[in-house]
């Protein structure tokens, strides 16, 4: 496939075909260039976008604040903040959950990384929730249309709701280099290390290495949420039984529920593009630049050979049996595999276990939503809309 004003794309549904890609050597397939799509929103210091030693050096330094030791410390605050998140959600009425779940799960990164009890944090939140609307647009996709009306008008709002993000940044990331006394969040790891000394440089840097984990870590985790509250609400046999198990202190169905939704709604339906750098072959086929490679994961996924009944939602699959690492994979592979899935995990747990725990979830349509892109991922199409009602304790 051709898009228009884009690099040839191939795409590959094989689990070893998939399995190459996101394996290959970092000077012959290049993931980081395939990135660009979020470069405004990460900033061109992201090592997200980079290849080779400079990617490799920037996942060093976030990779160990999201540890699973690290991320099981901050389980108290995520289930504080998932409590006062979902008491303030209307009940009764049908309400869409996508930008409520993804409301909730920007303010799990804020606090993993900047710690509880600032309230600068707090105009951050409504700073970064204006300028992400951005995902929605085209403007980000299609750089030509940035500059045409009417998408003039969202592109500049956008760099206007930017620099406001980026000053409340700034100033929060000098501030806490200078002092050194703010100890709390993954921030204060970050700065140790990095021998921040104010300047706009290094400032700049912990910018982008900041909205990457802002970026990465809160659409993703809101959106996998929302499938997972559309997929409860459209299989009532399903949520009852989590119910269940749940009063019953029994976490075994959650997981399998979890990773049934993250099997049939992976957010992210194709790794993202790699771009040939070098010739290279994959199943006897040799790949010339400027072709980009992408791995359907979603295929992948649903695979009737390694699937019985792969379009039914069925955690039962996952009860007895762990995820095959040839046929599942929503946390991506090789050097770029998602450093975040533990606190992801941690996220989805906590929310669905208090959402069960106090409400009941009912479908707002007749059907389960169909998907729409937003940035790299795909989302509920129509905002994941349900009707909470407070729960009955018999
Ligand atoms: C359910 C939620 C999530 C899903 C499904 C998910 C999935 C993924 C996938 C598939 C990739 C690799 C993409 C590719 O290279 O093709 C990835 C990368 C990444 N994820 Fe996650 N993610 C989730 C949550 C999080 C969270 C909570 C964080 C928190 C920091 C996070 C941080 C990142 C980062 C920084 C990368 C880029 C890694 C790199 O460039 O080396 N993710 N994620």
């Amino acid at each position: 496939m051709t898009p228009l004003g884009k690099p040839p794309l191939v795409f590959m549904a094989q689990a070893s075909d998939i399995k190459a890609i996101v394996t290959a050597p970092a000077d012959v397939l290049r993931p980081g260039e395939g990135g660009a799509v979020i470069a405004p929103l990460v900033g061109r210091d992201s090592f997200m976008l980079a290849d080779g030693e400079d990617h490799l050096a920037g996942r060093r330094r976030v990779v160990p604040g999201f540890q699973r030791e690290r991320v099981s410390a901050h389980t108290q605050m995520v289930r504080a903040t998932v409590e006062h998140e979902i008491a303030g959600w209307p009940l009764d009425t049908p309400i869409p959950l996508h930008g409520r779940l993804c409301a909730l799960t920007l303010r799990v990164i804020l606090h993993t990384i900047f710690g509880v009890g600032d309230e600068r944090v707090d105009e951050l939140h409504r700073r970064l929730l204006t300028m992400f609307s951005v995902a929605a647009s085209l403007t980000l996709h299609m750089p030509t249309l940035r500059y045409a009306p009417p998408w003039r008008r969202v592109w500049r709002r956008f760099l206007a709701n930017r620099e406001g993000v980026d000053a409340l940044l700034a100033e929060l990331i000098a501030e806490r280099a200078r002092s050194r006394t703010h100890q709390q969040g993954l921030l204060a790891m970050l700065l140790g290390p990095m021998h921040v000394d104010g300047g706009p440089d290094a400032i700049g840097n912990v910018r982008d290495t900041l909205m990457s984990l802002i970026l990465a870590g809160h659409e993703t985790t809101g959106s996998e949420l929302a499938w997972a509250v559309q997929l409860l609400a459209h299989h009532p046999a399903v949520m009852h039984r989590l119910v269940r198990e749940l009063d019953g202190d029994n976490d075994a169905y959650l997981d399998a529920v979890i990773n049934e939704v993250l099997r049939h709604r992976p957010v992210f339906l194709f790794t993202i593009p790699r771009a040939v750098a070098k010739p290279c072959e994959v199943s006897g086929r040799t790949y010339h630049p400027p072709v980009h490679l992408v791995g359907c994961v979603h295929l992948m996924q649903h695979d009737a050979a390694a699937y019985a009944q792969p379009e039914a939602f069925r955690p039962e699959r996952f009860l007895d049996e762990a995820p095959r690492s040839d046929a599942w994979m929503p946390w991506g592979g090789g050097r770029k595999h998602c450093p975040g899935r533990h606190l992801a995990l941690l996220e989805m747990q906590t929310v669905l276990r208090t959402l069960l725990e106090h409400l009941t979830i009912e479908p707002a349509s007749a059907r389960i939503e169909t998907a729409r892109w937003r940035t790299v991922i795909v989302t509920p199409g129509g905002g994941c809309r349900v009707v909470l009602r407070k729960r009955r304790h018999s």
